[in-house]
């Protein structure tokens, strides 16, 4: 009768169940009314006295060992019909999320504004939808100018008033309204205008606009303020050219020019074989500009300069076509390293 047992134990110790009948069948196989146990303790009247201890102890094992076979597989296929019931397994392999890397023309801006902010700027930004003083009118654009005409500005039909910015020089005058002088200040922001979309050109693009207002500015500040610019974003070795130019809102106006960092001035299809590559606009802010917005221009005096990101990524990274910015293809994106 031991070995019997003792086979039984081991039995019950190898037992595997695949799911809750065969379980139960095991449990009526071995503590049902008829079962096995229940057999042998009917047999146990008939076992020799000394070996009744012995018997008796095996006897016990085995009952427990039915018991805890049972209770630690019922703990199994509980757990398991819960993880399927809920749909979840959790022990599938994950797949992999790539991260998504920041878009170029993030990477530009966070660094112009970076570049400003070591010497001192502040960032200001507003809204997109404006009115023709703060976009027009408080920046000098007479009555007539083209630039309000409806082929470069994009209106609201209902009211001729409200446009959506042309330029992020509308924040500036946010700022002279809001704020008394020192000002040093970036405008990064998107802007509109009614153009037909090409490598080029697009109706919806981003400016970074500057603005610094104090006691005793002069064009020599605005110079050296660009010169750090251009040599902090495009290299050490970069040169700046200032020709003149015409903005309603500064006078004198200047467009500023960087020596080509991609053939380093010898001439090349992206300079147009000149050496140099046009990046923005500038000049002194027109006293009539601050007399608009309530600062003293015989006291102060100020300048502004703006820039298109959109150009200045196109050239850091020799990329030939804007429409690409646009576009959101991964293969495109994933090229730009995310220092900013
Ligand atoms: N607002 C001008 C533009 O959008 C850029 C500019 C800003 C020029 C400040 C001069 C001074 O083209």
């Amino acid at each position: 009768m031991k070995e019997k047992i003792e086979q039984l134990i081991h039995e019950v110790e190898a037992f595997a169940a695949s799911g809750a009948g065969e379980l139960e069948q095991f449990r009526i196989k071995f503590l049902g009314k008829k079962g096995v146990l229940q057999e042998l303790f009917a047999d146990f009247k008939n076992v020799a006295s000394d070996q009744k201890k012995e018997t008796g102890k095996l006897l016990n094992d085995l009952k427990v060992a039915v018991q805890g076979r049972i209770d630690s597989l019922k703990e199994q296929l509980g757990s398991a019909e819960e993880t399927v019931s809920s749909g979840l397994d959790l022990t599938r392999p994950v797949n992999y999320m790539e991260p998504g890397p920041r878009h170029p023309l993030s990477i530009v801006r966070n660094e112009i504004i970076a570049i400003f902010s070591r010497i001192g700027y502040s960032v200001m930004e507003d809204r997109e939808i404006e009115d023709d003083w703060h976009n027009f009118t408080a920046l000098n654009f007479p009555e007539e100018h083209p630039a309000r005409d409806m082929q470069d500005t994009f209106f609201i039909e209902k009211d001729p008033d409200i446009a959506l910015r042309t330029h992020t020089s509308s924040v500036q005058i946010r700022a002279m309204e809001k704020s008394k002088p020192p000002i040093r200040t970036i405008f990064p922001g998107r802007v509109f205008r009614n153009e037909a979309i090409s490598a080029r050109a697009h109706c919806i693009f981003h400016q970074v606009e500057g603005l610094a207002i104090d006691k005793d500015i002069s064009f020599r500040d605005l110079k050296q303020t660009l010169l750090y610019f251009a040599k902090e974003m495009f290299g050490e070795k970069t040169q700046i050219r200032l020709r003149p130019s015409y903005f309603p809102f500064t006078e004198p106006s200047g467009e500023m020019d960087v020596s080509c960092n991609i053939c380093g001035g010898k001439g090349c299809n992206i300079c147009k074989y000149t050496g140099w590559v046009e990046i923005l606009g500038c000049g002194m802010v027109d006293p009539a500009v601050l007399e608009n917005c309530n600062i003293d221009s015989n006291v102060y005096t100020g300048f502004a300069f703006g820039m298109g990101i959109e150009r200045i990524t196109m050239l850091k990274y020799q990329i030939k076509d804007l429409r690409l910015f646009f576009e959101n293809d991964l293969r495109f994106l994933k090229q730009f390293t995310n220092t900013y």
